[in-house]
């Protein structure tokens, strides 16, 4: 972080500078009547994501401003395009300012004009010819499976696009759980042979896996914002992922922690607990042993997040969520760091402190060691235990 901050505080940027009047994005935010200070808090925002002080903001708002044009090169491969949706809805900046504004995008099977061949060649000429500087974005999972025969784009197979174009980038973003890790086509049997861009692709220089089901327009903003302003990627986890999105658990910032800690749980779908909010781990909640910031960042403009809507975390950004974190309405095995046969009904006699403190640093990483690593769960906490409360027949209600 030292060298990137060097960046900020201009150390080593003796160069003269262009007057920020002369920058493109300004000139584009006011044009379309995108405010000087709304572009400041924005970056204000973007620094506090960063854990950098609030004062940061204005020299990130330089940085970006100042930044060149950045080319982006979105694939789409096995997805149900739901990342493409997610990015289309991001609002800070809106859509128009990150897709048209703050970045150039080449080519995007969605929302490009051209089509066809016309298509096809601008994809070629990008990757030969800015090969190096455009940025890649993968969506959706790469088949391995038959030579690749279950995904081709213009007679090429996703794994033949994926190594060419990623190869080339500057820096490829793994965009959703089927990017990063396979997701759905990946689980079990797994038909096509699926992969994600770090296992299909080995040795990719630059990968940064942005994980969920979709992946939240507020963190791939926020990456991009951190690209601009600093040259390169963010500090990542041990899974590829950025550390100011996917630091803390769900579980570590939950809006229901506290009926967690106090032992106040949902019982039943629709009781008197779910109606005032109470901690959904009974009825399967993930959050303990997923990371990401959903809690702070939300959904829709901050609108709202699946466990605001009374729905537990179904373990969306992890590796194999869909064969390891179902059944999704059966609770986690037990309390970790209360012995193994501790079972949640135990934890509100505990004192509060030290449930938060053995959970977070103890129990739950092993839990999702054991995911990551595909190894069986240590004895006694083999089988999910099996959810005492009613099995749904309908969506929760709120
Ligand atoms: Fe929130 Fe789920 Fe943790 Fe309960 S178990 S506090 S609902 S993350
Ligand atoms: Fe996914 Fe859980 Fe967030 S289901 S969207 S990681 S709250």
């Amino acid at each position: 972080m030292g060298a990137t901050l060097a960046n900020l505080t201009g150390a080593g940027t003796e160069r003269p500078r262009r007057p920020l009047r002369d920058s493109w994005l300004v000139s584009e935010l006011e044009r379309r009547g995108v405010s000087r200070r709304e572009f400041l808090g924005f970056c204000g925002t973007m620094a506090t994501a960063f854990a950098l002080p609030k004062v940061f903001g204005s020299r990130i708002a330089e940085a970006v401003a100042r930044a060149e044009k950045p080319i982006l090169v979105w694939l789409e491969f096995q997805d149900c395009c739901g990342n493409t949706e997610s990015f289309l809805r991001a609002s800070r900046p809106t859509v128009a300012d990150v897709v048209l504004d703050t970045l150039s995008v080449d080519y995007h099977e969605t929302i490009m004009a051209a089509a066809g061949h016309q298509a096809e060649e601008i994809l070629k000429k990008t990757a030969k010819d800015k090969r190096g500087t455009y940025l890649a974005i993968v969506e959706g999972s790469i088949p391995t499976g038959e030579n690749g025969a279950y995904c081709t784009i213009g007679g090429r197979s996703a794994l033949d696009l994926a190594r060419d174009v990623c190869g080339g980038a500057a820096a490829t973003i793994a965009m959703g759980t089927c990017a990063a890790f396979g997701g759905i086509p990946a689980a079990a049997p797994n038909p096509t042979g699926a992969l994600g861009v770090a296992d299909a692709v080995p040795g990719l220089k630059n990968l940064v896996n942005l994980s969920a089901c979709p992946a939240n327009a507020e963190n791939i903003t926020a990456l991009v914002v951190y690209y601009l302003t600093f040259k390169s990627l963010p500090p990542l986890d041990s899974l590829r992922r950025p550390l100011f999105a996917y630091g803390k658990s769900i579980h570590d910032n939950c809006e229901r922690r506290a009926h967690f800690d106090a032992g106040q749980y949902v019982e039943t779908w629709g009781d008197e607990a779910h109606r005032t909010g109470y901690c959904l781990y009974k009825m399967g909640c993930k959050g303990p042993v997923t990371f990401q910031n959903c809690p702070n960042v939300r959904w829709n403009e901050g609108t709202n997040w699946p466990i605001g809507c009374g729905h537990p975390c179904i373990g969306c950004a992890e590796p194999d969520f869909w064969d390891k974190m179902t059944p999704f309405y059966q609770h986690l095995p037990s309390v970790p760091g209360f012995g193994m046969g501790s079972r949640v009904d135990r934890v509100g006699l505990l004192a509060t402190a030290g449930v938060a403190a053995a959970f977070g640093a103890h129990g739950a990483l092993s839990i999702l060691k054991n995911m990551r690593e595909k190894r069986p769960a240590p004895k006694g906490l083999e089988e999910p235990v099996q959810n005492t409360a009613e099995k749904p027949n309908e969506e929760p209600r709120p």
